[in-house]
């Protein structure tokens, strides 16, 4: 299955991936993670992004559509994966169609995850992440089991530069004005289906699993390519 996850910072598209990466046994491939990584590495992809990342806005197009080209090249992948926060915009979203079309391979479905800015802000202000090991908590919805640490590694948690206030409204301002006219291009490409983002995490992947499960009939109602 190839999937792309689309939806607004704090939709809940990473927490969904990770759950339906496992699922599926497919890689969750997040230009988020890959640029943060870069970032904390110091390297020379990171010193590219670091300004962009930190005000919010988008790093530019040549650079992340570079990054998925190659990553899809890597042999995990070629069973399927799935897509998080790329594309962002509509030059990403044509280069990736090109890339696809070489392979002779194709999105099966974009799930794009509606989701109220009143809601996608106090998720962002109350998302805390492992320092080790990268996993997200939320204080409030997704609490560790002791404040400040983390389940999986026993890391501290900290909060994201970028889920502060200020730069959570720029990056919400970008994805209406970048992100969201996506949604238009892929529903004219027939694969576009939408969830509501505002559930919580197992109702969401239920809903996924009941309805959007690859063995489903509605799966053949997608359009052919
Ligand atoms: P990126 O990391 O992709 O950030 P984002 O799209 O803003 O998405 P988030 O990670 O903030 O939100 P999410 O929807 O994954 O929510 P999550 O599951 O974490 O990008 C960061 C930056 O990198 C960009 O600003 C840009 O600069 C650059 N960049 C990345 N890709 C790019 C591209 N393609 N082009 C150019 N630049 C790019 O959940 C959020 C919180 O809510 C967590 O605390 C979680 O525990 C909680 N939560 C999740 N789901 C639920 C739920 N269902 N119910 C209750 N709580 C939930």
């Amino acid at each position: 299955m190839r999937l792309i996850l689309l939806g607004p910072p704090g939709a809940g598209k990473g927490t969904q991936a990770i759950v339906l990466s496992k699922k599926y046994g497919i890689p969750h491939i997040s230009t988020g993670d890959i640029l943060r990584e870069a970032v904390k590495k110091d390297l020379p992809l990171g010193k590219k992004a670091r300004s962009f990342m930190e005000k919010g806005e988008l790093v530019p197009d040549e650079i992340v559509t570079g990054i998925i080209v190659e990553r899809l090249k890597i042999d995990d992948a070629k069973k399927g994966f799935i897509l998080d926060g790329f594309p962002r915009t509509l030059k990403q979203a044509q280069a990736l169609d090109e890339a696809l079309k070489k392979e002779s391979i194709y999105i099966d479905l974009i799930l794009y995850f509606e989701t109220s800015p009143e809601v996608a802000i106090a998720r962002l202000s109350g998302r805390r992440v492992c320092k080790v090991c990268g996993y997200n908590y939320h204080i409030k919805n997704i609490p560790p089991k002791k404040t400040g640490i983390c389940d999986q590694c026993g890391g501290g948690l900290f909060q994201r530069p970028d889920d502060k206030e200020e730069t959570v409204r720029n990056r919400l301002k970008v994805y209406e004005d970048q992100t969201k006219p996506l949604v238009d291009y892929y529903i004219k490409e027939g694969i576009l289906r939408k969830v509501s983002g505002d559930l919580d995490v197992k109702e969401l992947f239920h809903r996924f699993f009941l309805r959007y499960s690859p063995k489903r009939s509605w799966y053949d109602s997608l359009k052919k390519r």
